[in-house]
């Protein structure tokens, strides 16, 4: 009977229209789902999650009124993010309180929101229902930078020597791998997470990590936040969701079940980040004297001044089919899954950063922007199952923390560790991990409506 009404109720989903974000709450959806709730994703008219099989059992409800593709374009991706915040205020509100007319507020467990859709939960307020943010481990800085001087800290920033130095409070982070570089001005960055942090109202957060991976920082936010705080990732491994927006090319599964055990390397810069062509060739030509099989993911649009793969000199593509695969967007967790793979060199978004732990394969790091300089630190220096490479890139670089990653001792014991993490994680999401208990606490808490 009491199995019927937690079955009745439903969880209202808001994604940020990003590859990197949807993944992660379409995931959480999932395990919700598994656990007796209805899923509902309220979603903007840019970059929508296809209501596929894999989905059927969702209900998917587009936002009207709000940016589109060419909007993105105009505006740039952090005014775009702030403005997406206010023109969807109202059009959820008038959303939710249809949703709600429907069946009555009680039938509305929770609205769970990226916490960079905040404009959310004013209106989950507004109907006194409980939200919750949905965040990673870069919470942490966001954090601390929503509260840091701007002026003061813009100096800083500019100072180089202070660059290389530890930040307090953050170690090891150093001022150079705080999440400042996200797509804008760094004023504006600070502007979208004081809006993101400050305001917050939201009556839980859930963390897309595991406390094996990051327990300094969850205790931290357990004591700061004053709600509670469920860690109940590495989401892809509680509960797998395909939910790619971009259609995946499964030749280079084909090509990799030809490889040798752990010899290639897979290469994937995720969703966003965007290459200089230089860099590209540097690549190129490192990849090219390392002598090791690669699987290289260059998505179009992602090399700036380039549709695609133009610009690698004819000499490289011979190379490429002799040794080299060249996709346009992978299947990445079989690919990585895959045991021909013995490497990632990474941008090192958070999912990429999750999936590659969750395999147990060492990483070249080699952040872009915003969080990515946080995990690439930690990769290297916390869990030790990663090289950064820093500074300008050069094909000798490139080559040695290949040969350094696939060919060389320090490349073993990295991949020893990443094992060993891996079974930490997949130990945290069984039943009775902390993970797994994390999800069930927050179920309960949902199901005894203590928010
Ligand atoms: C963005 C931010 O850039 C990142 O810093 C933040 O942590 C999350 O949001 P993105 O850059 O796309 O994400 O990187 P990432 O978090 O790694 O997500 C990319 C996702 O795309 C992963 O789940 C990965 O499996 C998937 N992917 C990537 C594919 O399925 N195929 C590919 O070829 C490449």
């Amino acid at each position: 009977m009491e199995e019927k009404q937690v079955k009745r109720r439903r969880i209202v989903l808001v994604p940020v229209p990003a590859q990197g974000h949807v993944t992660p709450i379409m995931q959480l959806g999932k395990a919700l789902h598994l656990k007796g709730f209805s899923i509902i994703v309220v979603q903007t008219q840019y970059n929508r999650v296809s209501s596929s099989k894999d989905f059927s059992d969702f209900h998917f409800l587009t936002i009207p009124g709000s940016l589109t593709d060419s909007d993105l374009k105009n505006l740039g991706a952090l005014p775009f993010m702030l403005k997406l915040n206010q023109v969807c205020e109202a059009s959820f509100k008038h959303c939710l309180s249809q949703l709600l007319q429907e069946q009555g507020d009680d039938d509305i467990a929770c609205v769970i929101y990226d916490e960079y859709m905040y404009f959310s939960q004013s209106a989950a307020m507004e109907f006194q229902l409980p939200s919750t943010a949905l965040s990673a481990t870069a919470f942490v800085c966001r954090s601390v930078l929503s509260k840091v001087n701007a002026e003061s800290f813009l100096i800083d920033m500019k100072d180089p020597e202070t660059q290389d130095k530890v930040f307090p409070g953050l170690d090891p982070l150093r001022y150079k791998d705080l999440p400042t570089s996200a797509f804008g001005p760094l004023e504006s960055i600070l502007k979208l997470y004081s809006n993101a942090v400050n305001i917050r109202t939201a009556s839980a957060v859930i963390i897309n990590s595991a406390s094996c991976l990051e327990s300094s920082s969850l205790a931290w936010l357990q004591r700061e936040l004053q709600v509670p705080v469920y860690p109940l990732g590495p989401l892809h491994i509680a509960a797998s969701a395909p939910s790619s927006l971009i259609e995946e090319d499964r030749s280079c599964i084909e090509w990799l079940d030809k490889q040798k055990p752990s010899s290639v390397l897979y290469i994937s810069l995720g969703s966003l980040a965007l290459m200089q062509i230089k860099d590209m060739l540097e690549m190129a030509w490192g990849l090219s004297n390392s002598n090791q099989p690669f699987l290289w993911v260059i998505r179009p649009g992602s090399v700036a001044g380039s549709e695609w793969r133009e610009s690698l000199p004819e000499e490289f593509n011979k190379l490429v089919s002799e040794r080299g695969y060249i996709v346009k967007w992978a299947p990445q967790m079989e690919g990585l899954s895959h045991p021909a793979v013995g490497g990632f060199w990474s941008h090192c978004g958070w999912n990429s950063t999750l999936e590659s732990i969750g395999e147990g394969v060492p990483m070249i790091c080699r952040p872009f922007t915003g969080d990515q300089r946080v995990n690439a630190r930690y990769l290297e220096s916390v869990w030790r199952s990663g090289v950064q490479l820093e500074g300008e890139l050069d094909k000798g670089t490139v080559e040695s923390s290949v040969k350094r990653l696939t060919v060389d001792e320090e490349g073993a014991d990295m991949r020893k560790r990443a094992i060993d993490l891996k079974e930490k994680l997949e130990a945290s999401v069984r039943s009775g991990g902390s993970s797994s208990s994390s999800l069930e606490d927050f179920v309960n808490s949902l199901k005894m409506k203590n928010f």
